[in-house]
């Protein structure tokens, strides 16, 4: 559908092919160059850019006249001859680069006021704040970046579907007005006009209705389905995001995570990358124990060593303290890092202690021995035990695994960043299983589920469910890639009795569970089959593969920090007589 009423090729999709034709365009004036009397456009549309080209020897007086008073961002249709373009001017990078278009007429067709942001930009120049392009965002979006962004977003959308339908996964809407589903934020609410006092939930996900579509008999489904969740942002988190949602039933954890996979497999290709199957498996606590977090990083060693039982007699009282009281010393040996100036270290140091820790000991294992402020804190006796090669780096941390696990995590990742330290592989993906089925809030001391309410004991633990609920893991798994958690998913609980009880673990009144999960409790007692299943954070795969660092940059029209969408103005107060349909007031102080 390229030829329309309007025009007759792409901008960025002319080539010496075309040398000779006459052809229409339209398009955004990018940039233009006035040389006295000759004046070059260069018009961008999706496919790219194109050189035009007004020169007295094919253009008329008035059409070159008309080219010199056109602004940045005017959209123009124009008429012409395609002709290959001096050698000079050619830019291999880009096809319609080779040729330019000797313009015979020019109609200005959407006149542009001058853009408040620039869309062309000159290599090196910064882009224009964040909060002043999402205030202009239609001008943003127009960028070159951005459009390649949403072009592979397309892409892996596509992909998506492809792969899903050929694994027999079944394509199904779910409601988007619906009742609380909880994934640990708060609810987004739509009150309802005709059920006085009523509210709907915009979905967290879909996953109560998933399962119950498992229990309907649909076997396999998926969704490209967006969810909502009023929570505070950070910049891979957006209160209105994407997820690939899956579910199958009569399957175990490994089904789906072959599923999963191939999906991944999928899309990275699509992307241009090869990556290996199956993807490595840790368990939770050989995740923490080992890497200090529950999405480790991969690409780069430097693992977590516990050296509590090394030890010795010597070690500075802050450390014996540490242990006396339940903690231990854990640290990374990290090969060939020594030569880490006072600066770097201090720069370590200070990550730790922002990760919690009250400080990080280090000493550097040189020919003559371990130096360092670490031999006093943590005694040449146990740095004699710990061992390591000349050239490596000790850095450790005394106390309690909650201090020590985040502590060192920041210090991988600080070590990681070190010039000269290369990662072994570019895409490490890896498996999470066996996560604890609750987890407790530090500050308040409540247990909530780690993930949702939904996920199965793991049949090992289940016998303890009753009396020691907290030791209990669950089977639930999560797709991690280069220390980004992609996705997450379990087995459910496909009896109401089972999920009964963990709902009351959850301190839920027996009337709230019946009001707020009857509906599920319901369709469990009509005949569950086995059942798991999957959400893949398709927002964060699409910024990941993109190459960028903001969800904002991989989705049309994002919100701001502040959850805001400051092109469109929302959200936005409303009349009172709208307020008084839906039977609201907004009372007290803002
Ligand atoms: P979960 O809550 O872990 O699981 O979400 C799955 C994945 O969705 C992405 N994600 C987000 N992306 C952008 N902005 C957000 N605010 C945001 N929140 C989550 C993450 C995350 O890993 N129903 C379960 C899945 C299941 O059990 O099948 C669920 O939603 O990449």
């Amino acid at each position: 559908m390229t030829a329309t009423a309007h025009r007759t090729h792409l901008c960025g999709a002319l080539t010496r092919e075309h040398a000779g034709q006459t052809v229409r365009l339209g398009g955004w004036v990018h940039r233009r160059r006035d040389l006295g009397g000759l004046v070059f456009l260069d018009l961008r549309d999706r496919a790219g850019l194109v050189q035009l080209s007004f020169d007295p020897r094919w253009s008329q007086a008035e059409v070159i006249a008309r080219a010199a008073s056109v602004g940045p961002e005017t959209v123009i249709l124009v008429e012409g001859e395609v002709s290959l373009r001096p050698e000079i001017g050619r830019d291999a990078s880009m096809a319609s680069r080779e040729v330019e278009v000797h313009v015979r007429a020019l109609t200005i067709a959407g006149p542009a006021v001058t853009p408040a942001i620039p869309v062309a930009r000159n290599t090196g120049e910064e882009l224009p704040s964040e909060e002043l392009r999402l205030r202009h965002r239609v001008l943003d979006l127009r960028r070159p970046e951005l459009q390649r962004n949403m072009i592979l977003r397309h892409h892996l959308l596509q992909r998506t579907r492809q792969t899903m339908s050929a694994l027999g996964f079944l394509e199904i809407e779910t409601p988007i007005l619906t009742k609380p589903t909880p994934e640990g934020a708060r609810d987004y609410l739509v009150p309802s006009s005709v059920h006085r006092g009523e509210f709907y939930a915009l979905p967290q996900s879909p996953q109560i209705y998933k399962q119950l579509l498992m229990v309907a008999g649909y076997d396999r489904y998926f969704q490209i389905a967006r969810c909502f969740r009023d929570e505070d942002l950070r910049a891979d988190r957006q209160p209105e995001f994407t997820q690939i949602d899956l579910e199958a039933s009569f399957v175990g954890p490994e089904d789906v995570q072959a599923v999963v996979e191939q999906v991944l497999v999928d899309l990275w290709a699509e992307a241009g990358h090869t990556i290996a199957r199956p993807f490595r498996r840790l368990t939770y606590r050989d995740a923490m124990e080992r890497f200090g977090i529950d999405k480790p990083d991969l690409r780069h060693g430097f693992e977590i060593r516990d050296l509590t039982t090394l030890v010795a007699g010597d070690a500075a009282p802050f450390v014996r303290s540490a242990i006396d009281g339940g903690g231990r010393v854990r640290g990374i040996v990290a090969a060939g890092q020594a030569d880490a100036s006072r600066k770097e270290l201090d720069a370590l140091g200070a990550g730790a202690k922002e990760a919690g820790a009250g400080g990080l000991i280090w000493a550097k294992r040189t020919a003559a021995g371990w130096e360092g402020q670490g031999v006093k804190a943590i005694g040449a006796a146990t740095l004699d035990a710990v061992g390591g090669e000349v050239g490596d780096l000790l850095l450790a941390v005394a106390g309690a695994d909650a201090v020590t696990s985040p502590a060192l995590h920041a210090v991988r990742m600080g070590l990681a960043r070190r010039p000269g330290v290369v990662p072994t592989e570019p895409h490490a993906f890896c498996w999470v299983v066996d996560f604890p089925l609750f987890e407790q809030d530090a500050a308040t001391g409540e247990w909530s589920p780690a993930h949702h309410p939904f996920t199965a004991p793991h049949p090992d633990d289940a016998g303890r469910l009753r009396s020691e609920p907290w030791s209990c893991r669950a089977l639930h798994y999560d797709a991690v890639y280069n220390g980004n958690e992609l996705g997450s998913g379990s087995i459910r609980i496909t009896t109401p009795e089972l999920q009964t009880t963990i709902f009351e673990l959850l301190k839920i009144p027996e009337a709230d569970i019946r009001r707020r999960f009857g509906f599920l409790l319901d369709g469990l007692a009509a005949g569950a089959p086995p059942h798991g299943g999957f959400a893949l954070g398709f927002d964060r795969i699409v910024m990941l593969l993109a190459g960028s660092s903001s969800l904002r940059d991989v989705i049309a029209f994002p919100k701001s920090t502040a959850a805001r969408a400051l092109f469109e103005g929302a959200p936005t107060t409303v009349d009172a007589k709208d307020l008084a349909a839906l039977h609201l007031e907004v009372t007290g102080e803002g």
